[in-house]
């Protein structure tokens, strides 16, 4: 599907807990089209502030819906916060490469999030259900208020480990704490999204290991569309467009 404006919804809103908020909107056709790992913009009132949409990766598609999980953090997302069920929000999507379903032969699948990062592999680990490998969650954020109930990664086979900075959830520590967890295989695919030092010490941490994996991206975008060269960031292809050539790129292209 190309990408559309979508007028969608608002089916549900609100707080999960002290820091992040889930949004459900009615669009069925992006609910169809979305992939793992892509993402949407999000206008987030009708008036000309804030100018642009604000990114956000599709946390789930199901039943007609898609669903983001966000951490207001500024002006845009704090309006965004504000919208109410049944009003409408202009959404712009599918976006962005999303991530590569690993191969039938791959025999583990590791996800290693931080705080608000773990929001593409929701989906993710919904189009992974039947996936023969072994799934594993390493998951980090500062505090228990910055972490979020894995229950439905728990559900879909994920095996979930946490990490909190004040040891509130999980073991102590940042989420590099957890690799001790996982016993590694040539055969294991690791797949990052979270703060940036966070995927530094991922990729270093596949480098050393010798496997593969992805990476999702954020930076501050305007068009969303690959026009401005806005949101390039340096690879080892040169500088490519987190919007258009990512979000999702090869853990191993990306210079930190
Ligand atoms: C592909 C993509 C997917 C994303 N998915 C999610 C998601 O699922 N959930 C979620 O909560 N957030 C997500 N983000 C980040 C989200 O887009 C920003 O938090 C949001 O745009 C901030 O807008 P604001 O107006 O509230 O903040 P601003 O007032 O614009 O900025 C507030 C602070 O946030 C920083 N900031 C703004 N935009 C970004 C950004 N894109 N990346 C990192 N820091 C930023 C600014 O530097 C500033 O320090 C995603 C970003 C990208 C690029
Ligand atoms: S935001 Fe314009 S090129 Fe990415």
């Amino acid at each position: 599907m190309k990408t559309v404006q979508h007028a969608t919804r608002i089916v549900s809103h609100g707080p999960l807990n002290k820091t992040y908020y889930h949004l459900v909107l009615k669009a069925p056709l992006l609910a169809r089209a979305v992939r793992p790992g892509q993402f949407v913009q999000i206008k987030v009132n009708d008036g000309l502030e804030p100018l642009f949409r604000r990114p956000f990766s599709v946390f789930r598609a199901q039943k007609g819906c898609i669903e983001i999980f966000y951490e207001p953090v500024g002006k845009g997302t704090r309006i965004l916060a504000s919208r109410k069920k049944g009003e409408i929000l202009d959404v712009l999507g599918p976006l962005g490469r999303p991530f590569t379903m690993p191969a039938q032969n791959v025999k583990q699948i590791v996800l290693v999030a931080g705080g608000v990062g773990v929001a593409p592999f929701m989906m993710f680990s919904d189009g992974l259900k039947k996936h023969p490998a072994e799934k594993v969650l390493l998951y980090g954020g500062r505090t228990k208020a910055h972490t979020f109930s894995l229950a439905a990664f728990k559900k879909n086979g994920v095996k979930c480990f946490a990490a909190t900075e004040d040891g509130s959830v999980g073991v102590q520590g940042r989420v590099s704490a957890l690799f001790h967890k996982i016993r590694i295989s040539p055969m294991t695919r690791v797949y990052t999204c979270g703060p940036k030092p966070m995927m530094a010490a991922v990729q270093k941490f596949a480098r050393e290991k010798g496997i593969g994996g992805e990476a999702s991206m954020e930076e501050v975008m305007a068009c969303g569309l690959g026009a401005c060269l806005g949101c390039s960031i340096p690879t080892t292809r040169g500088y490519q467009t987190v919007c258009h050539d990512g979000p999702v790129f090869g853990l191993d292209e990306l210079i930190f």
